[in-house]
């Protein structure tokens, strides 16, 4: 039997570490619960508004979408679906976001955003072959403040549905400093962190990730390499990124195309960069699609691939029986695979992996 490229990278059974769940919803759910809840959106179908200029743009739309979101049914359909779209791209772990200010904002309770949250997750346990755990997202914009309370409240929750604090939404005009209280009051509650940086604003926002916030991995990190000292420092600490590529060009768009995405450059310089889709319902792509973008584009050959889901497992927040469990299970699976006849075993680099030369 023989399988294609494109079947044999979604059969790739995968960990996705950087997916915010309100981003992942599907356009057709989010327009059934603006109806439901009498929430009127600016167009029948939201896909309509999937076009975006920049990160601040997608952040608006972001605001727009998060309207239909309401009851606590709501936040456990959009987790369930969330999570059923994962398995369909082979995702076997995953950590995923929630970013309540948005919705807190249009008033509804944090409580409710998280009952629903949690009951998604637990209904996905028992019927899908998927692990998830959730990080709470604080919103960049609401400063430090808010961000404090987000914390105090992850710090109540059971540890092993709510694992750590990131913080998302817009880069530019933001003192990413002043939340380093936040994330110390994080770390003291033992909570890990994350956080966006170097996503559509400069590697100084990394560092101070970094240095300041003391996250355990980056998400985006996109912009690392122009600093090559801190690069180094990223690599010898072995401090992961969760790169999204696709999200880059039609988010962000800080490239035109994956092609010219740092992505591949990074991990040859020996940084542990892992493939993640961030909102597949808005971009309306999923993480196979990173998958095979960054084969097709950027050359990256099958042992690479099967090296990045590897490394997000490395740098995930389960615990340790848990990493050494799933890295036996997805070896035996990656085996599996390649005994089925696809074109990427043994194929010939496309271009080239990141132990070879790049295009
Ligand atoms: N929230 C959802 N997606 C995001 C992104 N790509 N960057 C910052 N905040 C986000
Ligand atoms: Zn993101």
């Amino acid at each position: 039997m023989t399988m294609t490229v494109e079947g044999h990278l979604r059969a790739l059974p995968k960990v996705e570490l950087h997916c915010h769940v309100e981003g992942a919803a599907r356009a057709s759910t989010i327009a059934e619960l603006a109806r439901r809840n009498g929430v009127a959106l600016p167009v029948e179908d939201p896909e309509e508004l999937f076009e975006f200029e920049d990160l601040n743009q997608f952040l608006d739309v972001y605001g727009v979408i998060c309207r239909s979101l309401v009851t606590v049914d709501d936040f456990r359909r959009i987790t369930y679906e969330a999570l059923e779209d994962a398995v369909a791209a082979g995702v076997r772990y995953r950590e995923m976001f929630v970013s309540p200010a948005f919705v807190m904002g249009f008033g509804v309770p944090l409580a409710t955003v998280w009952e629903g949250v949690a009951q998604g997750l637990a209904d996905a346990h028992a019927d899908l072959p998927v692990r998830c755990r959730m990080v709470l997202d604080v919103d960049k914009p609401s400063g430090p403040a808010a961000a404090m309370e987000l914390v105090a409240f992850a710090a109540e929750q059971d540890r092993d549905v709510l694992v750590g604090i990131g913080a998302d939404s817009v880069e530019r005009g933001i003192d990413h400093a002043a939340f380093a209280p936040v994330f110390a009051a994080a770390a003291d509650a033992g909570l890990h962190r994350t956080c966006h940086a170097g996503e559509d604003g400069p590697a100084a926002n990394i560092r101070t990730a970094i240095e300041q916030l003391g996250v355990e991995r980056v998400d985006h990190g996109f912009r690392l390499l122009d600093d090559p000292e801190l690069t180094r420092r990223v690599v010898d600490e072995g401090i992961a990124l969760t790169s999204c590529p696709l999200s880059n060009v039609l988010i962000a768009r800080v490239v035109p195309d994956v092609g010219h995405h740092p992505f591949i450059e990074q991990r040859r310089q020996g940084v542990r960069a892992t493939l993640n889709s961030d909102d597949p319902g808005m971009t309306r792509t999923d993480v196979t699609d990173d998958f095979l973008a960054v084969h097709r584009e950027l050359g990256a050959d099958l042992h690479e691939l099967e090296q990045v889901v590897l490394d997000a497992v490395d740098a995930s927040f389960a615990p340790d029986d848990e990493k050494v469990a799933l890295r036996s299970e997805l070896g035996a699976e990656f085996a599996r695979l390649r005994d089925m006849g696809s074109p990427l075993v043994d194929a010939a680099p496309v271009g080239a992996s990141a132990t070879g030369e790049r295009r």
